[in-house]
């Protein structure tokens, strides 16, 4: 594990650093802090290091992944970004935004990476440390979040750690990440801009840019999904789900946003409150934590209370929603 402070650069002349670049030239796994999620991070030119993710994930198919470079001009280099692309960019990158776009043929991403598609997933961070770990290894890099496949994503070095510490070379910990949900993942490829996943951006914020209302992915359930990360049941924690509680029931956790409680709130078995205020960046950056510690008290069933569809609010009731879908 090394530890690095996200907001300095102290971090980029240190041997653990060279570290982290020769473990990804030599195609091995190293979960990178973004300002999403923790990303399991590999080679995205490398089709055996892009195979260790799916098998450290337990992937249950291909799905693509995002791949992550240093700048809007090195996307250039394997995606093609149109005009609506470079506004995109231009507002939102180094951000929480992911373009798919027509993949480049000479791009050297692998198809293992974008999972055979001919488009594909491309991300400026603002964490400096997956730009400077691309720019430095001259690699896009290859990372989907660092947990294992269905379950909530890690945005702690902790959870990152309980899920997948046996495939790891390194573990990059800059505490919890900001932002808290993955990110927004926008569509380039047809004549309507989409919204594939919305994510850490909100919705309002990107029409707003590109003077336009986001599509709805064309997709029925059965279908294969334009975003797989959009299968129904997803981020599920053990405990089983229940939305837009306006109650707590006997033996219910609560999993709070703002208040006054729901009626039942003082019999919960326990509660994790997103935002005392009712703020949606700061439930964002507490949710998957916060479902993580109602799980881990091993409930039977979490009641989440309504949280508005406007803002990031659509991300996070994405989630939960998908927390909430039934599985088998
Ligand atoms: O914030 C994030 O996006 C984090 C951090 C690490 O960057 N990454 C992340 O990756 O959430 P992942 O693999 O958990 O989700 C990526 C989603 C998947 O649902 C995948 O199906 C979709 O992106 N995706 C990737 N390439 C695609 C493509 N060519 N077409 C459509 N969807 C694609
Ligand atoms: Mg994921």
């Amino acid at each position: 594990r090394w530890q690095i402070d996200p907001q300095g650069t102290g971090w980029r002349d240190t041997p653990e650093f060279e570290a982290a670049v020769a473990d990804l030239l030599a195609g091995r796994l190293v979960a990178v802090p973004t300002e999403t999620v923790y990303g399991l991070a590999a080679d995205a030119t490398n089709a055996r290091a892009c195979a260790a993710i799916y098998a450290a994930k337990g992937r249950p198919s291909f799905n693509p992944l995002i791949a992550h470079v240093a700048s809007t001009e090195a996307a250039g280099r394997h995606g093609v970004l149109d005009e609506r692309a470079q506004t995109l960019a231009a507002a939102f990158w180094p951000g929480p935004l992911t373009l798919v776009v027509p993949k480049r043929p000479d791009s050297p991403v692998c198809d293992l990476a974008t999972a055979g598609l001919d488009t594909i997933a491309l991300r400026v961070p603002a964490a400096a440390i997956m730009r400077e770990l691309s720019q430095a290894s001259g690699r896009p890099i290859a990372a989907p979040s660092a947990n294992r496949s269905g379950c909530i994503s890690g945005t702690t070095a902790d959870a990152v750690a309980g899920d997948l510490a046996e495939h790891l070379a390194l573990l990059i910990d800059a505490g919890p990440t900001p932002v808290g949900v993955e990110s927004t993942i926008v569509g380039l490829t047809g004549n309507r801009a989409t919204l594939l996943r919305p994510g850490g951006i909100a919705r309002e914020e990107i029409e707003a840019v590109l003077g336009e209302p986001l599509a709805a992915p064309a997709h029925s359930p059965g279908d294969a999904p334009e975003a797989p990360g959009m299968l129904t049941s997803h981020y599920a924690p053990r405990a089983g789900l229940r939305l837009d509680a306006i109650h707590v029931e006997p033996g219910e956790a609560l999993l709070a946003f703002g208040t006054p409680l729901p009626s039942g709130a003082e019999r919960a078995s326990a509660v994790a409150q997103l935002s005392e205020s009712g703020d949606l960046h700061e439930a964002a950056a507490r949710l998957f934590t916060a479902m993580r510690q109602l799980d881990a008290g091993g409930v039977a069933r979490i009641a989440a209370m309504p949280v508005p569809e406007t803002g990031l609010g659509e991300a996070i009731n994405d989630r939960l929603r998908r927390a909430a879908a039934p599985r088998d």
